[in-house]
């Protein structure tokens, strides 16, 4: 199975996601991104992971509930379930139907968290990636980066403490670590914005700008 970007895919609209650890700012920007492209006459579909389905939705409660107790196998095969009908159902779809696709989270995350976080085999996490995405690889990505404290702090201020977000320090500095790594990796897809000590104008603006250079 080939890797192939949705642009390079034969679709004409580009798929966009929003990648980051907790508290980073990924559903604030994804929302004001898809606000502003509409503005300019855009049809965009804006998504998630996991949760983006039906089915999907029961996937993301197991995954998200605090009292799931799960093996870190499990919890690949859930992300990768979720993708599969996410992918399927609802990104390809709307690509070919000439939307631009803009999801929170997708395949970096699974990489972060399961690779990074949960330091489960890479050879394992890739190839499920690839199989549940159906080799679809995000046009652009934005990373939103934040240091774990901060990031928490912003996430418990906004409601109950999901699955993840309970989980211990070290964890959330392993995810950030593996983010910045495969930003390092991929620079031309992967854009990276601090957004530590930056307000969320100045992020979005710096977004809009990503986005205008591209598309
Ligand atoms: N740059 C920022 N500075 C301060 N607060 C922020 C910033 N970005 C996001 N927030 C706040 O942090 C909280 C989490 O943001 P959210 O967009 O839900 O993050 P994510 O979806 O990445 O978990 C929200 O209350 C949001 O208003
Ligand atoms: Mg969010």
């Amino acid at each position: 199975m080939n890797s192939r970007s949705a642009l390079a895919w034969g679709q004409n609209k580009m798929f966009i996601t929003f990648e980051g650890p907790e508290g980073c700012g990924k559903s604030t920007h994804s929302t004001r991104l898809k606000t502003y492209l509409e503005g300019r006459g855009e049809r965009v579909l804006l998504t998630r992971e996991p949760g983006g389905t039906q089915i999907g939705k029961n996937i993301r409660d197991l995954l998200l509930d605090p009292r799931s107790v799960l093996d870190r196998t499990t919890e690949v095969y859930l992300f990768a379930a979720d993708r599969s009908e996410h992918v399927a159902k609802i990104i390809l779809p709307a690509l070919k139907e000439g939307k631009i696709v803009i999801s929170d989270r997708f395949i970096d995350s699974t990489i972060a968290y399961q690779i990074g976080g949960r330091q489960l085999p890479e050879d394992l996490v890739r190839y499920l990636n690839m199989v549940s995405a159906k080799g679809l690889v995000p046009d652009l990505t934005i990373l939103l980066d934040v240091p774990p404290q901060v990031g928490l702090k912003r996430a418990a201020q906004k409601g109950a403490v999901d699955r993840f977000e309970k989980e211990v320090l070290d964890f959330h500095g392993r995810v950030r670590e593996k983010y910045l790594e495969i930003a390092r990796e991929n620079p031309d897809r992967i854009k990276m914005i601090d957004t530590e000590k930056t307000t969320i104008e100045d992020i979005q603006e710096q977004i809009r700008k990503i986005i205008d250079e591209k598309c």
